[in-house]
């Protein structure tokens, strides 16, 4: 089939790409020359792992192509995916020109039937608006669907292509048609396509990252209390988790969700929520939580220094907002840093892929290591803020030989307490015994 890819953000690009692998012909556009300029020259403008293959053998088939132009990506397609951007405006609700302004164009730009696909995550009603701008000045039919994305970054090519289940809000057969034939490769394994309206295919986003958000913030709440009370979040969590109405997933306690979907889709759903007079209190106490979590090492950092930081070192591992990623966006490690270089602290950081960006905020003000046990050297403790794979078995010797002060403040619960204290480093983490 013939498709076009509206923004090449990782939605886009992971779309199109993983679409040109089931032998489609797509045509990806972006309006940053630059970018259309690399990604012709098989340069994939972000990191996300295993995309590269795909990207290089789709592009050398011939199924996969770039273009700064609408008007050949919509000539070309009979299906146009709008993956744009969807940021929070100052409200906290999703701002929406950058879908009705594509629309708008799209609207002058159709001569024939085309469906226009909603991939952005878009509050509820978001289908019927672009269905009305498209309206304004096209003289064909269309139809318009929403087809919202369930992708992690960095498991974003797998989770394409094989999905758990495929969302498509359509109210027109024809649209339904096609959507079903363009899928129906990627769920050969029985997984369904589930069809419904556009408002519930909409909020079914919203409600799935929302209650995802709240899931790992309700057991943040009970890690927060464990420490008072010398519980083991742990050992709750996985009592907890074997229920099977509960689930083993998502309930790993932390320093909080970040990146760019979480944070901004519970907002947007409780500002959703008010403008039609529904107060979500629920997900305001996720909102408000998440804020508090973030930065929950401070205080116990603060409280083994006796309140004075002013002067010291700190090595931190882990900068993006999760691992496999170089996504720093609400990353809990910049705020961490944000409040460390507040009290004159000296950071010495390391991140397997995010510390090109990290430096993009910070300039120089924090230093960066080449390796994560170069960052410990006469550092006087180390915080650990993301759990990429290669900090979970470290030599704890080599950690307490290079720190000057042998602690270690685990935002993210890596290692058995036992281990680290065997080797005589102080271990400070989250719900369970310090
Ligand atoms: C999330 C959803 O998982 C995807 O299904 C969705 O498509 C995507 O948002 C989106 O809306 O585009 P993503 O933001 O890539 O994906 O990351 P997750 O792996 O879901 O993690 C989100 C945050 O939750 C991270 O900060 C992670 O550290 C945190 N988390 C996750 C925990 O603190 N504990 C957990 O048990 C799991």
């Amino acid at each position: 089939m013939k498709i076009a890819v509206i923004g090449t953000g990782y939605v886009g690009l992971v779309t199109g790409t993983c679409l040109a692998e089931t032998g489609n012909d797509i045509i990806c556009v972006d309006i940053n020359e630059e970018k259309v300029q690399k990604m012709r020259n098989g340069i994939v403008p972000i990191y996300e792992p295993h995309l590269d293959v795909l990207f290089e053998r789709n592009i050398k088939a011939g199924r996969l192509s770039f273009s700064t132009s609408l008007k050949e990506g919509v000539e070309h397609a009979e299906i146009v995916f709008l993956a744009l951007p969807t940021p929070e405006d100052e409200n906290g609700s999703a701002d929406l020109s950058y879908v009705l302004d594509v629309a708008d164009k799209i609207g002058h730009l159709i001569r024939e039937y085309k469906v226009v696909v909603d991939k952005s995550t878009v509050p509820v009603g978001t289908a019927e608006k672009v269905r009305g701008v498209i309206a304004k000045n096209a003289n064909c039919e269309f139809d318009v669907v929403s087809n919202p994305e369930f992708l992690r970054e960095g498991f974003a090519v797998d989770d394409f292509l094989k999905p758990e289940r495929i969302v498509v809000g359509s109210s027109s057969e024809r649209a339904t048609e096609l959507m079903n034939r363009l899928y129906k490769p990627f769920v050969r394994s029985g997984n369904p396509i589930l069809i419904m309206d556009e408002k519930s295919a909409e909020l079914t986003k919203y409600a799935a990252n929302s209650f995802l958000a709240a899931k790992i913030t309700f057991m943040n709440e009970i890690a927060n209390y464990c420490e008072l009370v010398g519980a083991d979040v742990d050992k709750v969590r996985i009592g907890m988790g074997t229920d099977s109405r509960i689930g083993k997933r998502f309930l790993f306690p932390g320093i909080g969700y970040g990146g760019s979907c979480f944070p901004k889709d519970v907002k947007a759903l409780h500002r959703s929520g008010k403008e039609v007079g529904y107060d979500f209190r629920i997900l305001n106490s996720v909102i408000q939580v998440n804020h508090d979590q973030k930065v929950s090492l401070l205080p116990k950092i603060n409280k083994y220094f006796g309140n004075t930081l002013r002067g010291k070192t700190f090595a931190v591992w882990g900068l993006a907002f999760k691992p496999e990623t170089d996504d720093i966006r609400e990353a809990p490690a910049l705020d961490i840093i944000d409040n460390l270089l507040k009290q004159q602290v000296t950071i010495k950081a390391f991140d397997p892929e995010a510390m090109v960006n990290v430096a993009k905020k910070y300039g120089d003000k924090i230093h960066f290591a080449k390796t994560m046990y170069e960052a410990l050297e006469n550092a006087d403790g180390l915080i650990i803020c993301t759990e990429w794979s290669i900090f979970r078995t470290p030599d704890f010797k080599k950690i307490k030989k290079l720190l000057a002060n042998p602690v270690i403040f685990d935002g993210r619960n890596l290692y058995d307490l036992s281990d680290v204290q065997k080797e005589n480093i102080h271990y400070i983490s989250i719900g369970r015994k310090a």
